[in-house]
C-alpha cells in the first residue's frame, strides 16, 4: 500500500458506527451524552478497583508485536547481517536484542502488513547470495536481498523467546504455496521440504502455530469483497494441515476499524468453517507530524481510542452471534498511532520512520488499558510495529545508524508488563467522557496492580482510588510523563522520558496519587 489509505477509513468507520448500546453501562452509561472534551471539572478523580469482579486473563499476547519488511523495521533494523560493524549477534542489532529481551516479547508477526501478499517464502531460504531480488512494491520500490527469510525471523523469534506468527500470502499465491511454507516449518523430517529445512540449517521444526491466512484482503492484500476472501479462505484452510503435530491457530483476515459488513460478510461467506482467530487493524491516525503536534490534534487522536474500545466490543459481538463464534479470538493484529510522516524523515532514516512522544505513550497506555478491561473479549493485540515504523518500541538513526533507543512506548510497554498473566477486574469510575482518567486492574494471588492514565494535555489529576474485595496496605508506583507533549527520546538524550518512581499514599485499601497531565503511572501492591 502507497498510502495509510486504511488508517484514514479506520477513523471515519469507526467513528461512523455507534455501538453504545453494547457498552457496559457502569463504565460507559454516559458515553452517549458527555461532551467530546469537556474541560475538567474537578481536578479529583475517584475510581474503585473491583477486586472481587473477574474480567479475564491479562494474556501476554496482548503485548504482542509485529515487523514487516517496510523501511528499517527490517533491514538495517533488527537485521544488520554478520559482517555489519554494527554489533550484532548473527546478523541481529545486538542493542535491539538487549532492549527486546529485557521487556519481553510475548509474540512476534511477520513478514506483513501488505508485504505478507507479496511475499513468496522459497525467495527467503537457501544460501543467502543465490536468494533472489525482489522489489518491494508495497513500500518505497526499492529492491530486497532476501536475507532475512524463514529461517533468520524463526531465530529472531528463539533469541527473544517469542512465540512466531506468519503471516501467509494469500493475494497473490495459492493454497499449494502456504501448505508448504507450513510444512517446511513444521513436518519433523523425512519429507523432500522437512529435509530441505533441515539442509538449510533447522534440523529441528519450527512448530508454528500462528499463520495469518492473508492481510488486509479488503484493501493492499487483494482489494476483495467480503464474499470473495471468505471463499478463498476456506479454498485455503482445507490445505493448512496439522504437519508433526503442531497444532494451527489460523487467522482470517477481519476488517479495517469496526468495519461490521466486511466482519458479517466474512462469517456469512465461511459457511461451517471457522478459524481460530479474526484479526482487526485499527490505527489512530494523527493530524500533525509526531514531535510538533497541536492540542487540538493530541486530543483528537487521543480521544479515538473510546472508538477503539467500541470497536473491539462491537467486533466481539458480530463473532458471538455466529454458531461457534465465541471460539473465534478476536486479534487487533495492527494497532498504534499512525501521525504525519515527513519525506526528510523517511528519506533518511527509512519509510514510516515515526518518533514516539509522551502522547504516543499516553495513546499507548490508553490501548493498554483497554485490553485489560476487555481481557475477555480479546486474544491477541500486536502494535505496529517493532523498530522504525509507526508506533515502534525501538528507534535507530538509519538503516546505517548505530544508534537504537528506547521509545516512549517501549516505555509504556513496559509500565504493562506486572499486569502479564494477571486476572483483569473490574473498576467503577465516574461516568467518563473520551478523555477521561483511564484505568485498570489485574490481580494474582500475591499481587494487585492498577494502571492511570491521565491524557488531558492541561489537566492534572489528584486520584483517589478505593479497593474492593483484597486487602491492600502497601505498594509502589512508578510513572511515565513529561509536561511537554512533544518531548521524546532522542539520539542525542535517549532517556528523556523514562519510568521514574512516584509517590503514593496507601492506607487500608485506599490508593491516593497525583497524576499529572500526559501521563502513565502503575502501582504495584501486595495482596496481604
Ligand atoms: O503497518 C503498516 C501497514 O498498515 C501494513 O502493511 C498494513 O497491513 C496496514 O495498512
Amino acid at each position: 500500500m502507497n498510502r495509510p489509505l486504511s488508517r484514514r477509513n479506520f477513523i471515519s468507520a469507526a467513528a461512523a458506527v455507534s455501538a453504545t448500546a453494547l457498552l457496559p453501562t457502569r463504565l460507559f452509561s454516559a458515553a452517549a451524552t458527555a461532551p467530546l472534551f469537556p474541560a475538567p471539572s474537578s481536578a479529583t478523580r475517584r475510581v474503585t478497583v473491583r477486586a472481587d469482579s473477574e474480567i479475564g486473563v491479562v494474556r501476554p499476547e496482548f503485548h504482542g508485536h509485529f515487523v514487516e519488511h517496510l523501511g528499517s523495521c527490517v533491514y538495517g533494523g533488527l537485521w544488520v547481517g554478520k559482517n555489519s560493524r554494527i554489533p550484532n549477534i548473527d546478523g541481529y542489532r545486538k542493542q535491539a536484542l538487549e532492549y527486546l529481551k529485557d521487556l519481553g516479547v510475548p509474540v512476534l508477526r511477520w513478514p506483513g502488513g501488505c508485504f505478507a501478499d507479496d511475499y513468496h517464502w522459497r525467495d527467503g531460504i537457501g544460501p543467502a547470495a543465490k536468494r533472489p531480488k525482489r522489489v518491494n512494491i508495497h513500500w518505497g520500490g526499492y529492491v530486497e536481498d532476501g536475507s532475512f527469510g524463514t529461517h533468520e525471523f524463526i531465530g529472531l523469534c528463539r533469541l527473544l523467546d517469542a512465540e512466531p506468527y506468519l503471516a501467509g500470502n494469500v493475494g497473490s499465491s495459492t493454497p499449494h504455496e502456504l501448505r508448504d511454507w507450513i510444512e517446511y516449518c513444521n513436518y519433523p523430517s523425512g519429507s523432500t521440504l522437512s529435509d530441505e529445512r533441515a539442509a538449510n540449517g533447522s534440523p529441528d521444526p519450527f512448530r508454528v502455530r500462528y499463520w495469518g491466512v492473508g492481510n488486509e484482503s479488503w484493501g493492499c492484500g487483494g482489494n476483495m469483497r467480503p464474499e470473495e476472501y471468505a471463499r478463498l479462505y476456506r479454498d485455503f484452510a482445507v490445505y493448512c494441515r496439522v504437519f508433526g503435530g503442531t497444532e494451527l491457530y489460523l487467522v482470517a483476515s477481519g476488517p479495517s476499524g469496526d468495519d461490521t459488513r466486511w466482519s458479517r460478510g466474512l462469517m456469512d461467506g465461511l459457511g461451517w468453517e471457522r478459524p481460530q482467530g479474526v484479526s482487526m487493524h485499527y490505527y489512530t491516525g494523527g493530524g500533525d507530524v509526531a514531535t510538533s503536534f497541536t492540542t487540538d490534534h493530541v486530543n483528537e487522536q487521543l480521544a479515538i481510542y473510546s472508538k477503539v474500545e467500541e470497536a473491539i466490543i462491537h467486533q466481539r459481538a458480530v463473532l458471538d452471534s455466529y454458531d461457534h463464534g465465541r471460539d473465534v479470538g478476536l486479534i487487533l493484529d495492527e494497532w498504534g498511532v499512525w501521525d504525519q510522516i515527513p519525506e526528510e524523515d523517511e528519506r533518511r532514516y527509512g519509510k514510516l520512520w515515526q518518533q514516539s512522544t509522551i502522547r504516543s505513550a499516553v495513546a499507548a497506555g490508553l490501548g493498554l488499558n483497554i485490553f485489560n478491561r476487555l481481557a475477555d473479549k480479546l486474544y491477541m493485540c500486536n502494535i505496529a510495529q517493532m523498530v522504525n515504523v509507526l508506533q515502534s518500541l525501538l528507534l535507530t538513526d538509519g538503516p546505517e545508524g548505530e544508534h537504537c533507543v528506547r521509545t516512549t512506548t517501549y516505555h509504556a510497554f513496559s509500565m504493562f508488563k506486572p499486569h502479564r498473566t494477571k486476572t483483569a477486574v473490574r473498576i467503577e469510575a465516574d461516568a467518563p467522557a473520551p478523555l477521561g482518567l483511564s484505568v485498570s486492574a489485574s490481580k494474582s494471588d500475591k499481587e494487585l496492580v492498577v494502571t492511570f492514565v491521565n491524557p488531558h494535555h492541561d489537566s492534572d489529576l489528584h486520584v483517589e482510588c478505593s479497593i474492593k474485595g483484597s486487602d491492600i496496605s502497601s505498594g509502589k508506583a512508578q510513572i511515565l510523563h513529561d509536561a511537554d507533549w512533544n518531548s521524546f527520546n532522542s539520539f542525542d538524550n535517549p532517556d528523556r522520558v523514562v519510568p521514574k518512581q512516584h509517590p503514593v499514599s496507601i492506607k487500608e485499601s485506599r490508593v491516593e496519587l497525583e497524576l499529572p497531565r500526559l501521563s502513565v503511572a502503575t502501582v504495584v501492591m501486595p495482596i496481604r
